[in-house]
């Protein structure tokens, strides 16, 4: 989830490059840089961290007349968030920006270093600009050279490149990830990921398709589809609202990162899935041998995705697994023993309570391992490895697509360790990444779904309190959905076991406790079926959650039929996160930001 920018003409191009990637901060922000190609000469910078630092390096620059060039603002994906790792990357006289993931880039970058390519970074960006150049070579044209570069490419990306041999133009390719090209009255040319930095500067702007390839000069402007047919640009006008622009025309960052959550799976699985195994590049095997034990530490909703793990790594992997609640862990002088590893799980790395639990554990000599969304943060630079999760930039307070993904590498990590531990058979491994590869489809949000959300959540803004209830894995989604409705809802919500109801808790029951009982079909549904209908025979509201109607529910919530119950929890996570969504909304809370609550917590 990067943020690209580009530009021809005769402005101040340092000035629209950087504040164009300021607009784009919010997607992303571990490093940036620009390259300025002007007068058949390459101006380049790059800086670490925040954009202020790389205004600081371009302070003393500017250019003088026409020039093209290119931007960029990075959520590593591969490589540690460096200046060697920041776009632009260069070939020999051509530079590359790129957001999204080239999912062939080992095999090329392989090729390339064997005809003496040399590469200076880590990242799968720089296999293009090499790439081009070397069909520069070859074919002597440069359109004729990207052309061929964007054919061999498999992945998500969308592109900008500049080089000396064409000096007055940029190409572009777009495949998955979005950019969109604007003119203003001049006829000068910018590029952006998102409409926002081109508000105030062009009218009307032409959104790139899937496919899309080609190259923009003074003088025109070239698509071409994905089948090499040359299409005319489709320029529609520009709305002018900025922070409308930046949630991308949602009411709330939250509301989005909802809608987000098919695509940023599809990031997460991306180069990860082969047809017989999940392959993580950025772990060691050794690091599960001579364990015994898997303990997951984390706080709030990364404990519920721990928690998902649980029942994930005991079925799949066959491994016996531990759960802690971070702000408990650290202050209970826990017994550690080397031959477990220590699994904490965080979206932003830096929480308070659970980088503790990690330094203990470290100074217990345990193998250490990090699931997080942010590349460099403190837990990452501590844990012995680090899986990224690649949501991108969670904006969000109440933590939806940070979970999606967490949820998503437990899953894969699980079939991971179960081939190293041979504790599930080839088939089974490849029968679950094929279901894997469906997670994207089962969590696109429908407008018939949100429509229904929006309708039934007017019944929920009152009552004393909430039961949401599931089980099995189940029971952390039950967690998860009450956590959300408490965060953004400020109403009164628990997540229990469903079997645990007739344990106490069902001495609530009447029509104003209000239960959500999550009804898979292919796990345990005929026992949580029963449990609800003990709830529903003592008059409790109940809302069911399944794919099959059930009679004695109040309201009822249609999922798909799905293949497996792994299918069945996805889709059921969106139906409760956009069920917390509109009862916030009815009850006109501050969805993004709710009262008492940070983003980071990072004090005790
Ligand atoms: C999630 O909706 C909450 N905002 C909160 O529970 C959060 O999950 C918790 O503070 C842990 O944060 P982390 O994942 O960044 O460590």
């Amino acid at each position: 989830m990067c943020g690209i920018v580009g530009y021809l003409g005769k402005k101040n191009i340092k000035e629209i490059l950087l504040s164009g990637l300021k607009e784009l901060e919010y997607r992303g922000y571990d490093s940036a840089g620009i390259a300025v190609l002007e007068d058949g000469n390459f101006s380049i910078y790059k800086a670490v961290g925040k954009l202020v630092n790389l205004e600081e390096k371009t302070k003393d620059y500017e250019s003088h007349g026409f020039a093209v060039g290119i931007g960029h603002t990075r959520w590593a994906t591969h490589g540690k968030p460096t200046e060697l790792n920041a776009h632009p990357h260069l070939g020999e006289s051509s530079y590359v920006v790129h957001n999204g993931i080239i999912e062939n880039y080992a095999q090329l970058k392989k090729e390339l270093q064997d005809k003496g390519v040399v590469f200076l970074s880590q990242t799968d960006t720089e296999v293009i600009v090499h790439q081009f150049e070397k069909n520069l070579k070859l074919l002597k044209n440069s359109f004729d050279a990207f052309s061929k570069t964007v054919g061999e490419l498999q992945g998500a990306y969308a592109i900008l490149l500049v080089t000396k041999s064409e000096p007055d133009t940029i190409f572009f390719a777009k495949q998955g990830s979005p950019m969109l090209i604007g003119v203003d009255e001049q006829n000068d040319s910018y590029f952006a990921s998102s409409d926002t930095p081109l508000i105030g500067q062009c009218n009307s702007v032409n959104y790139f398709e899937d496919g899309d390839f080609g190259y923009v000069t003074p003088k025109k402007l070239m698509i071409f589809s994905a089948n090499g047919t040359q299409r005319d640009a489709k320029f529609v006008p520009l709305s002018q609202n900025k922070l409308s622009a930046q949630k991308d025309g949602f009411r709330f960052f939250m509301e989005k990162e909802i809608y987000e959550q098919s695509s940023v799976i599809s990031d997460t699985l991306m180069g990860r899935l082969s047809e017989s195994e999940v392959i993580f590049e950025e772990l060691n095997e050794n690091l599960f041998y001579g364990i015994s034990e898997i303990k997951f530490c984390a706080c709030g909703t990364s404990y519920h995705s721990a928690m998902s793990a649980f029942y994930l790594f005991e079925r799949y992997a066959k491994v016996k697994t531990s759960l802690e609640v971070a702000s408990e862990f650290r202050y209970r002088n826990p017994i550690m023993s080397k031959d477990t590893l220590f699994v904490v799980i965080s979206q932003s790395g830096e929480t308070a309570d659970t980088l503790e639990t990690l330094k203990m554990a470290k100074k217990a000599g345990l193998k250490t391992l990090v699931i997080c969304n942010v590349d460099n943060s403190s837990m990452v630079r501590l844990a012995d490895a680090a899986i990224l999760t690649r949501a991108g930039i969670e904006k969000g307070v109440a933590s939806t697509k940070a979970f999606a993904t967490q949820v998503t590498v437990f899953w894969m990590l699980s079939l991971y360790v179960a081939k190293i531990r041979n504790s599930l058979s080839g088939t089974d491994i490849a029968n679950q990444i094929a279901l894997l590869r469906e997670v994207p489809k089962h969590t696109k949000v429908t407008e018939v779904l949100h429509e229904k959300m929006k309708r039934l959540s007017k019944r929920y803004l009152h009552g004393h309190g909430f039961f949401f209830i599931g089980r099995d894995i189940f029971y952390p989604l039950a967690l998860e959905g009450a956590l959300k409705l408490k965060e953004i809802s400020y109403l009164h919500a628990e997540g229990y076991p469903a079997g645990e109801m007739k344990h106490g808790p069902i001495a609530l029951a009447d029509p104003e406790l209000f239960t959500i009982a999550l009804l898979p079909q292919h796990l345990h549904y005929e026992k949580t079926k029963s449990n609800v209908e003990e709830l529903s025979a003592r008059d409790s509201t109940i809302c069911v959650i399944s794919s099959e109607e059930f009679d004695k529910a109040d309201d009822f919530v249609q999922i798909s039929s799905c293949k497996h119950y792994m299918l069945e929890f996805y889709e059921m996570m969106i139906v409760v996160q956009l069920l917390s969504l509109e009862i916030s909304v009815r009850l006109g809370n501050d969805v993004d930001m709710p009262r008492n609550l940070a983003k980071s917590v990072t004090v005790e």
